[in-house]
């Protein structure tokens, strides 16, 4: 008789430990990773409403032909001195239920499926529609409200319970915009401007990514969506549309200078290098334009993320010292952007006393 690979103990130990493993591969799958099932929104409901469907009809068909499969493994087991079984084949009616059942449930499946992409696909037609342009860059999202004239990266505000338009563009190459508690991924594609509508029915902010490989920092285009009350909303918009504050204290006035001398290469702020949002070089959806190839940062230091969501904009931690480096991104970022992000098309060179200046400046425009 052949030895069994594990005896009753051992294989307790294996099974244990196999279900210990795996709980510790899917930690990955926690808290902080947004869940397209927790939704907060029409668009991103419907799309889970149709993955419970599926879930439970794909359920219910395996435990019935795996339990099937069991039981006849187990019940028609071969024993000794057991003749041959009996040899059929072609029974016509279960050939016809075999074919027609599983039809039926594909269709249901398809039925399902449809009143999705349709529910996903029509936008609802609302006066209080807010119009929103998101341009993929390699590698951070920018947002452009052509309604207030206003642009910003890394973070698209929207009121609560609006219809949000998201108009996709990309001058470079093909990204996917995604927020999964809001709504499902739609691709960016260079020449061909596609659109994408969500409605979000809670304030908050939700993690949004580029759901498409668009290169080497593919996984670092992360972006918030900020959803506020209206009040708060009309709050923000004016703000952005001031152009950037002038600087209060020396340190920041040397900063701009530095910003003025070095970064309008890259950058913009609206009363510095750009007199106003509707500056030629902000509107890089038009791929005719050759526009600013980093983020406008006329409100910089209101944001809360850094280079497509790689740092969190820590901006108390940014108040001049000797251990600057130590605790402030923007300052870590501006010293070495190609060692956090390599491959990004930010390239300078910084003496510790510029990035001073610079992180007093930034994080003073809010
Ligand atoms: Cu952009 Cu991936």
């Amino acid at each position: 008789m052949r030895k069994p690979l594990f005896n009753g103990k051992t294989r307790w130990q294996v099974v244990v430990a196999g279900l210990l493993l795996g709980s510790f591969l899917l930690t990955a799958c926690g808290e902080n990773s947004p869940s397209i099932l927790n939704t907060f929104g029409p668009v991103a409901a419907s799309e889970s409403f149709l993955f419970y469907v599926i879930l439970i009809i794909a359920t219910i068909i395996f435990v019935l032909v795996e339990g099937a499969l069991i039981f006849s493994i187990i019940r028609y087991r071969e024993r000794p001195g057991m003749p041959n079984p009996r040899q059929i084949h072609g029974n016509l009616r279960i050939e016809v239920l075999w074919t027609v059942i599983p039809s039926i449930i594909l269709f249901i499946v398809l039925f399902f499926t449809i009143q999705g992409l349709v529910n996903v696909a029509t936008q609802p037609t609302s006066s209080n529609t807010l119009e929103v342009r998101a341009v993929g860059h390699q590698w951070w999202w920018e947002f452009y409200y052509p309604k207030y004239n206003i642009t910003t990266a890394d973070e698209l505000h929207a009121p609560v319970n609006t219809i949000v338009q998201v108009d996709l563009y990309s001058n470079n190459v093909i990204h996917s915009f995604w927020v999964p508690a809001l709504t499902g991924k739609t691709d960016v594609i260079p020449g061909h401007n596609n659109m994408r509508w969500f409605k979000a029915d809670a304030t908050g902010t939700f993690l949004g990514e580029c759901a498409e490989y668009c290169g080497a920092q593919h996984a670092h285009m992360a972006f918030h969506a900020v959803i506020q009350s209206s009040d708060d909303f009309n709050t923000w918009v004016s703000t952005q549309q001031q152009a950037a504050v002038t600087p209060s204290f020396a340190l920041a006035a040397q900063g701009k200078q530095i910003f003025m001398g070095q970064c309008t290469g890259c950058h913009g702020i609206v009363g510095d290098n750009l007199k106003g949002y509707d500056d030629p070089q902000v509107k890089c959806n038009d791929p005719a334009i050759a526009c600013l190839v980093g983020p406008n940062l006329t409100h910089f230091g209101a944001r809360g993320l850094i280079a497509g969501g790689i740092l969190t904009n820590n901006r108390d931690q940014c108040s001049p010292g000797a251990d600057l480096l130590r605790r402030c991104h923007l300052a870590q970022w501006l010293k070495d952007p190609q060692g956090i992000k390599p491959g990004n098309d930010m390239v300078v060179n910084l003496t510790d006393d510029q990035i001073q200046a610079l992180v007093a400046y930034l994080e003073s425009l809010n």
